[in-house]
């Protein structure tokens, strides 16, 4: 399983002084010897953290991949033209909210959809859409040609006890049916060290996006901790998946 660190909270922090540190560019450099796999940035419309410098920087420097988290907008759409991630991840975006809320809604935009998969499919960048749990809105991703879904796990990392069981539940269902349409599966929003486990399980599901929670955790850590650390709960996580699953499969022989 792939992990993307999205370094946006490190450009929060540089911002809320105008300083020219902590680097975005450092912090990616500094993941990628962490062991991240990719590099996760969203260029705001409003430019709350990530600046558009940060992103040419960052794709110029970096020597794995970089994912674009991006509006549907047509300034987006150029930018990442521009730029040239090796994937754009098409969030819905509210000025007001505090971080993205809800998935895109990929059945009501689906014409402007399909022209933005198409036109950035066809400059060599592979599009993501970060949607809901939800089966109308996978299928809705499957007709538009999208290659990719990042499946939205905000409700159940925000949810306890039962309902976080449920929403865990919604996750392993969706994530096989989209797995059945043959598009990739990734995850993520609000994922911590103490709620990956669960996610990191779920077979069909090839990466996950984590920025907050480990930024928020160099603190006390150091940021190349704070990703070793997160990975070697996704490696455990995903192994005892996998005995469980031999085993299981062992028993029935
Ligand atoms: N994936 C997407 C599409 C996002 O928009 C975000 C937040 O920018 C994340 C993952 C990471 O969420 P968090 O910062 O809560 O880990």
């Amino acid at each position: 399983m792939f992990l993307g660190v999205n370094i946006d909270h490190v450009a929060t922090l540089r911002n809320a002084r105008g300083t020219i540190y902590p680097s975005p560019l450092e912090a990616a450099l500094l993941a990628e010897t962490a062991g991240a796999d990719l590099i996760t940035m969203h260029l705001r419309e409003d430019r709350r953290h990530i600046k558009d410098d940060d992103v040419f920087a960052v794709k110029n420097a970096i020597s794995t991949r970089l994912n674009l988290e991006m509006a549907l907008t047509e300034e987006m759409l150029n930018n990442a033209l521009s730029v040239k991630p090796d994937d754009v991840c098409i969030v819905p975006e509210k000025r007001q909210e505090i971080t993205t809320e809800g998935g895109l809604d990929v059945c009501a935009n689906k014409a402007m959809i399909a022209e933005f998969v198409q036109t950035l499919t066809s400059a060599g960048i592979r599009v993501s859409l970060f949607i809901d749990p939800d089966f109308e809105q996978i299928q809705a991703a499957y007709e538009v040609n999208a290659p990719v879904i990042e499946l939205h796990t905000g409700a159940y990392a925000d949810a306890r006890g039962e309902q976080q069981k449920d929403e865990l539940h919604r996750i392993e269902q969706a994530a096989a049916f989209a797995n059945q349409s043959s598009l990739i599966v990734n995850a993520g929003h609000g994922l911590n060290i103490h709620n990956v486990a669960p996610i990191a399980r779920i077979g069909t599901i090839r990466e996950l996006n984590i920025g907050h929670a480990l930024i928020a955790q160099s603190i006390f850590l150091g940021l190349h901790k704070s990703i070793e650390q997160m990975k070697d709960a996704i490696f455990q996580a995903r192994l005892s998946a996998t005995c469980a699953n031999t085993n299981q499969i062992l028993n029935t022989q």
